[in-house]
């Protein structure tokens, strides 16, 4: 499936994040592709508060990766990874996110275009483009299953 929603500030990047959260299930991973700036920690931020997550989301670039708890439902941790600083693909392996996920887990990937061929068809992808005119952010989500209906704000 693909699912899009336009997002006209950065509340609204969140809440789409948020009701996005709600189609997630344990050993999903979810790759993030955007340019600098165009929105991606804020989308995680919103998942991650649609998954009960109590602290403050930020990007974890100098540990590339990051566990939250989390509060709501059967994910109960949200690992949340940024390959920006990642150079191969060995790299990525190493990070082990298919593994991290097995445990009631769920993976979102900034820079997740760095991860497609460790993931393959398996993962979601959440791509932000940045409107040239107005600034506003397209959201568009291609998914690994077939058939979910859109979440909230987000159209199919
Ligand atoms: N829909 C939006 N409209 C305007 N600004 C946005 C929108 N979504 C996010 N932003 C802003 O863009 C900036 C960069 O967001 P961030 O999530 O850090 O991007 P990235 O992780 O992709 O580098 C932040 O100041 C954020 O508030
Ligand atoms: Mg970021």
């Amino acid at each position: 499936m693909r699912w899009r929603c336009r997002c006209s500030q950065a509340a609204d990047t969140a809440a789409a994040g948020e009701d996005f959260a709600a189609a997630l299930v344990p050993g999903d991973v979810v790759l993030l592709t955007g340019a600098l700036g165009a929105g991606k920690t804020t989308f995680v931020q919103g998942v991650a508060r649609g998954l009960g997550v109590a602290e403050r989301v930020t990007s974890p670039t100098f540990t590339m990766v990051r566990p939250h708890a989390c509060r709501r439902g059967a994910i109960a941790t949200l690992w949340h990874a940024d390959l920006y600083r990642v150079r191969s693909l060995d790299e990525v392996w190493d990070l082990a996110l298919g593994e991290l996920v097995e445990e009631s887990a769920v993976a979102l990937v900034e820079w997740g275009e760095l991860a497609v061929s460790a993931f393959g068809r398996d993962a979601w992808t959440v791509h932000v483009a940045v409107d040239d005119e107005d600034e506003t952010r397209l959201l568009e989500a291609v998914g690994a299953r077939a058939g979910d209906d859109a979440p909230g704000r987000w159209e199919s």
